[in-house]
């Protein structure tokens, strides 16, 4: 830290102190880590074979520089699958490629926000996107979520905001589905203000039951919402392949600004996707993760026990890899993280999702300091038995006939 304090200049180093992702957590991944999803059911050999294929005649043109905002193919088949998954009148020439999410997101910080500029975002929210913002010179502000999405009424009152940085398909953290009233609330504040809203739809895919709403992109009228998609929650995330569906008048500043930085993604992970998708895969394997992230659930919930001290009831889940329930205190979300520690499984504090400036609300009713876990659908060892390892009470009645007094329930979020 010394030398690069030399180097690096002071506030830059700064900022970067304050707003950075922190090291992922090594080893595979152990039951309920968040964010993974069961990419054990990936078609590697499948994979392998387009790979194989692409690489024993590469067409000699596709290895020279490409195209900053992307593989044409791919852009051209992911507007079509979002045309028809998600009601998104988009075209080819509106995909930017990125590598994952989070670069989309990046992008966006990098072209929309001056140094001072307001930036509105979930709290609690995506800590990953917020030090992107903030990055970039953002002032953030955190607004709240109740049960239709982000407060409107606290974003109506904010000033000096030009941008909202959302997940309305399944807020991040804490499972909320944007309504559709508050949708087209959201929508018209973009309006009024001349503002942008930013869409991450990192897990949209999984969807249980009950039609999807469409997403703030198809409803959009106004060209004022840029929508980030990632591969990463239905492939696997160390794929870093992602997207952008951008206005259409947007789509050159941003290919242009990719290019300064990375000059296009890889090659052969474009082409393979593209084929993947080309050839009907990619639609085989949303539906094979979804049916398999819906009968985790169906577990979960099946096992999952009442009345264990201090931890409220679970919410009802019809989307996503995660859920949230509410605990009484910080301290008993600690104690329960450690339980669940001591016998392989992860589950992160809901309290860490917050802006660090702001506090979780109490747990008078209200969305308290919580733990999460992913959803058995996040862990790879869950397709079968629990293995050594895991907590003894399972969630699954299918896994374990015995039933969790409430002590030994707080090791239930194991499954
Ligand atoms: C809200 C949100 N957005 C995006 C992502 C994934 O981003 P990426 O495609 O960069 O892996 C995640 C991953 O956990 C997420 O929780």
């Amino acid at each position: 830290m010394d030398l690069s304090s030399k180097v690096i200049h002071r506030s830059a180093l700064q900022r970067l102190e304050n707003n950075h992702l922190s090291l992922p957590p090594s080893g595979p991944p152990r039951a309920f880590r968040v964010g993974v999803p069961a990419f054990d059911l990936f078609p590697f050999g499948v994979w392998a074979k387009l790979n194989a294929a692409f690489w024993r005649k590469p067409d000699l043109q596709q290895l020279c520089y490409g195209a900053p905002e992307g593989d044409v193919r791919l852009r051209g088949l992911i507007a079509a699958y979002l045309r028809s998954s998600r009601g998104m009148q988009c075209t080819a020439e509106q995909i930017v490629i990125t590598s994952g999410a989070q670069q989309g997101i990046s992008l966006c910080a990098q072209l929309l926000v001056e140094p001072g500029d307001g930036v509105a975002i979930e709290n609690p929210g995506y800590r990953a996107a917020a030090h992107a913002f903030a990055i970039a010179g953002a002032r953030l502000h955190g607004v709240s979520v109740d049960g239709d999405g982000i407060n409107c009424a606290q974003l109506n009152g904010l000033t000096d905001c030009r941008l909202a940085y959302v997940t309305p398909s399944h807020q991040y953290p804490t499972g909320v589905i944007m309504s559709l009233a508050r949708r087209l609330e959201l929508l018209a504040w973009a309006e009024r203000t001349e503002g942008w809203i930013i869409e991450d739809d990192y897990d949209g895919e999984y969807r249980y039951s009950g039609a999807p709403l469409a997403p703030l992109a198809a409803l959009d009228r106004q060209g004022r919402v840029l929508y980030v998609g990632t591969f990463g929650k239905v492939a696997f995330p160390a794929l870093r392949l992602g997207y952008l569906v951008l206005p259409p008048a947007l789509v050159q500043a941003f290919s242009q600004r990719r290019a300064v930085d990375v000059r296009h993604s890889e090659v052969s992970t474009q082409a393979v996707m593209a084929e993947f998708m080309a050839a009907g895969h990619f639609q085989r394997h949303i539906r094979r993760m979804r049916r398999a992230a819906l009968s985790r659930r169906n577990s979960l919930l099946a096992g999952w026990p009442e009345g264990v001290a201090g931890v409220g009831s679970l919410p009802n889940v019809v989307a996503g890899l995660h859920l949230t329930v509410a605990v009484d205190t910080q301290a008993r979300e600690q104690q329960l993280i450690e339980k669940a520690a001591s016998v392989d499984v992860e589950i992160n504090p809901l309290s860490s999702y917050w802006l660090p400036d702001s506090s979780p609300p109490g747990p008078a009713g209200r969305t308290g300091p919580g733990f999460r876990g992913g959803s058995r659908a996040s862990h790879p060892r869950c397709t079968g038995p629990p293995g050594k390892g895991l907590a003894p009470v399972a969630a699954t009645r299918r896994y374990s006939p015995r039933v969790p007094g409430p002590d030994r329930a707080c090791a239930v979020p194991a499954h």
